[in-house]
């Protein structure tokens, strides 16, 4: 039995990695940023917190309240995805670009940062970023892809962000992972995709399961496979 940290457990992907986990025997601590949206999560009986974050002032209340918990798995799954609809250069909004900047990388880094001592008394020793192909450059070259700047640009800049914890955390004898989880039907997947929110994270969780130090920094999908950055 381990103590997963989920950031970003209101819904999606990061409620039913709470379910599934919390039906395997494991602690769950999930956050959200409503009270009233932590009904579900405290009903299958995790430890629900209040986070943003992108706050800096919401994650260092967090910390405090955590009171030195030891955390064996840290998934940093809060996303947003502010640009949907954008298909060009021409349309992209900087408050776009910041907003996917905002959650999608200070978030994961703020979090990390804050929760490293945690993870040091945990067992597993372990951070996962979730992120998306869609910040893969080698992909969006190959796909000669357009739009979505601020998510596609936000994500690829999680990457980088996770490289660089990944030797700085390697000190403190802990790991940080990017997985992209597959294109999956939640509100920001949309109706099209084309798997089940269960599906995937049950891939998610059996991958995540398997990770040792020498995926440390590695940029990896939900079956184990590297990405091309
Ligand atoms: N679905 C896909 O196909 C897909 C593909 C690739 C990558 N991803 C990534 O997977 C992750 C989860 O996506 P999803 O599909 O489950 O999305 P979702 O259904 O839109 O859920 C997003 C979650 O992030 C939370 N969140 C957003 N901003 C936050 C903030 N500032 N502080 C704390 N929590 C915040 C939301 O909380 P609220 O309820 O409070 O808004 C919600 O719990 C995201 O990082 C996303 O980029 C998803």
């Amino acid at each position: 039995m381990a103590t997963y940290f989920i950031a970003g457990a209101s819904r999606g992907i990061g409620l039913e990695m709470a379910r599934q986990l919390r039906a395997g025997g494991h602690e769950v601590i999930g956050t959200v940023r409503h009270a009233d949206a932590g009904a579900e999560l405290k009903a299958i009986g995790a430890r629900v917190e209040l986070l943003d974050t992108a706050d800096e002032g919401s994650v260092q209340a967090l910390i405090r309240r955590l009171n030195g918990l030891a955390i064996d798995v840290l998934i940093n799954n809060a996303g947003v995805y502010p640009d949907r609809d954008c298909k060009s250069m021409f349309e992209v909004t900087t408050a776009q670009m910041m907003e996917g900047m905002r959650v999608n990388v200070c978030g994961p880094l703020l979090v990390t940062r804050a929760l490293a001592g945690n993870l040091e008394r945990g067992g597993r020793k372990l951070a996962v970023q979730i992120t998306s192909y869609m910040g893969s450059i080698g992909r969006a070259m190959a796909d000669n892809a357009k739009g979505n700047l601020a998510y596609r640009s936000s994500k690829a800049a999680l990457n980088m962000v996770n490289a660089l914890m990944a030797h700085e955390l390697a000190e403190r004898g802990l790991s940080s992972v990017a997985v992209h989880p597959g294109w999956v039907r939640t509100e920001m997947g949309g109706p099209e995709a084309p798997l089940s929110v269960e599906q995937a994270v049950g891939r998610i969780l059996a991958t995540v399961a398997t990770f040792t130090r020498a995926h440390n920094g590695k940029f990896i999908d939900l079956d184990g496979r590297e990405l091309p950055w």
